[in-house]
């Protein structure tokens, strides 16, 4: 079996920082050892990676991305093997997508098509949630095989009404299925029904700009579909994880549930974290390139979802990586917001911009690490295998250069889309080597990995208990 040794490197987990060598053996690790130790000096390797100067760290864990989703009349640009690329090439190594059910097919039909979409392509591991669109008898019998054979998470939609929308009763219904058999209940909080009429009168009163997005999907609708999805969860005994939490006052209501001892749980994104309203007004509809839902907000809302990340009231930090092209795609919007595909691209840039975090105080190396690689791995049933660096675990291993510097911009970035949210930022700290169990697949700017290399993940029920 080949063997590899990263010595020299900062090794940085959820739980600690130490000044270790990382032994790996064919896919995993197998041993750690304090550098200059007898011990780790004594290992032989086939490879030898010098870590001098940088963080070792496990691989980022995305859970929440669509690859080539078809969503809004078009279907987003990057495929399972572009997206799982540009994954790797910004320091994640597994990612959770969505397969999707839609309405009058089973669930099974769905994971069918996305296990085709996805089989043989990727570059990285992968995983499903499953789109949970039509609650019915037969599909919340399939929920409990779905959870059997490891697609142990399910996204509702109390937003998009006629396409993912169910309704409070549908939802009821699937959480109490899923405290039943361990699936858990992921939540698009946010008043759709609300949300179309206001979407109506704008656009009846000439307000068709992208940043009238903005505007009709109201904080406040956030903050109420996330009480209601918490009280419906209460109702049913069952956990809930909200995604893509982005408004200030839906933080207060995971806050005040997680007081009274819920087991509830929220996520947010690189976008809500440092993007805002500012961008949605940009001029010459270049706003339509930061349509997504939930929205971007003020800025005011980033301190309260820093908070949140600090105190633990969210646990995660995810993309939401849906990503469609300005040209021919986001313009399908042009003089009508709501035919703007929704969604950002992000997959490559998460890792790095959360340590960019780091850089400015926002978060420990630690909770970065804890946010972006080990709770969601714990969360969605992936830990330890990913998520940390551990005997046992896959070697999955970002050797990461804290000190250089990049601009973020789409002449350079690997997702298939052309822009870049983040377009012309600095960011301080770079993935410079990347393992997927075991194979480097990237090394200082060169692409060493190959489609089909990365393997479906079937995951276990949440472990999160925090
Ligand atoms: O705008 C977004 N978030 N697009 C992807 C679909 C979803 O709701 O997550
Ligand atoms: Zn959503
Ligand atoms: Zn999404």
């Amino acid at each position: 079996m080949t063997r590899t040794v990263i010595r020299g490197g900062l090794v940085v987990t959820a739980a600690e920082e130490t000044e270790a060598d990382v032994l790996v053996e064919g896919e995993k690790v197998v041993a750690l050892a304090a550098t200059g130790s007898s011990a780790a000096e004594a290992w032989t390797a086939d490879t030898v990676i010098d870590a001098t100067g940088h963080y070792v760290i496990p691989g980022g864990v995305d859970v929440h991305t669509h690859m080539q989703m078809p969503f809004g009349g078009t279907t987003a640009a990057d495929t399972f093997e572009t997206g799982t690329r540009a994954a790797a090439w910004g320091g994640t190594t597994t990612i959770v997508d969505f397969a999707i059910q839609s309405v009058g097919s089973s669930l099974r039909e769905g994971l069918d098509a996305w296990h085709a979409k996805a089989e043989g392509v990727c570059a990285v591991d992968y995983g499903f949630h499953m789109i949970l669109s039509d609650v019915t008898e037969s599909s919340l019998k399939e929920m409990d095989a779905l959870v059997g054979e490891g697609v142990t998470s399910f996204k509702m939609f109390m937003a998009y009404p006629g396409v993912f929308y169910s309704d409070d009763g549908r939802i009821l219904r699937a959480m109490q299925r899923g405290a039943a058999n361990g699936g858990l209940i992921m939540m698009h909080a946010e008043n759709g029904i609300a949300i179309d009429v206001l979407v109506e009168q704008a656009l009846a009163a000439g307000r068709t700009d992208p940043r009238y997005h903005g505007e009709v999907r109201r904080e406040l609708l956030e903050a109420e579909a996330t009480h209601r999805a918490v009280k419906l969860a209460q109702v049913a005994g069952a956990p809930l994880y909200v995604v893509h939490v982005s408004a200030a006052s839906a933080v207060a209501e995971l806050a005040a549930a997680r007081r009274q001892g819920l087991p509830v749980f929220g996520e947010t994104c690189p976008q809500y974290l440092f993007l805002s309203t500012d961008n949605l007004a940009e001029p010459d509809f270049e706003g339509a390139k930061y349509v997504c839902s939930t929205p971007l907000r003020p800025r005011e809302h980033q301190a309260e979802l820093w908070k949140g990340l600090r105190t633990g009231d969210l646990q995660v930090v995810s993309t939401d990586h849906c990503p469609f092209c300005f040209s021919g795609q986001k313009e399908m919007g042009r003089g009508d917001f709501s035919r703007i595909p929704n969604g950002l691209p992000g997959v490559e840039n998460r890792m790095d911009l959360l340590h960019q975090a780091v850089v400015d105080g926002h978060l420990t190396r630690r909770r970065w690490i804890d946010i972006a690689c080990a709770t969601p791995a714990r969360m969605f049933g992936l830990y330890p295998r990913k998520g940390t660096i551990a005997p046992g675990a896959d070697a999955d291993l970002v050797v990461y250069d804290p000190a250089a510097v990049q601009t973020l911009s789409a002449a350079t970035h690997h997702m298939n889309v052309d822009y870049s949210a983040y377009e012309g930022r600095q960011v301080t700290g770079r993935s410079r080597t990347v393992l997927s169990r075991g194979t480097v697949v990237l090394d200082d700017g060169r692409w060493l990995g190959r489609a089909g290399h990365g393997r479906y993940q079937p995951r276990a029920t949440c472990q999160y208990l925090g």
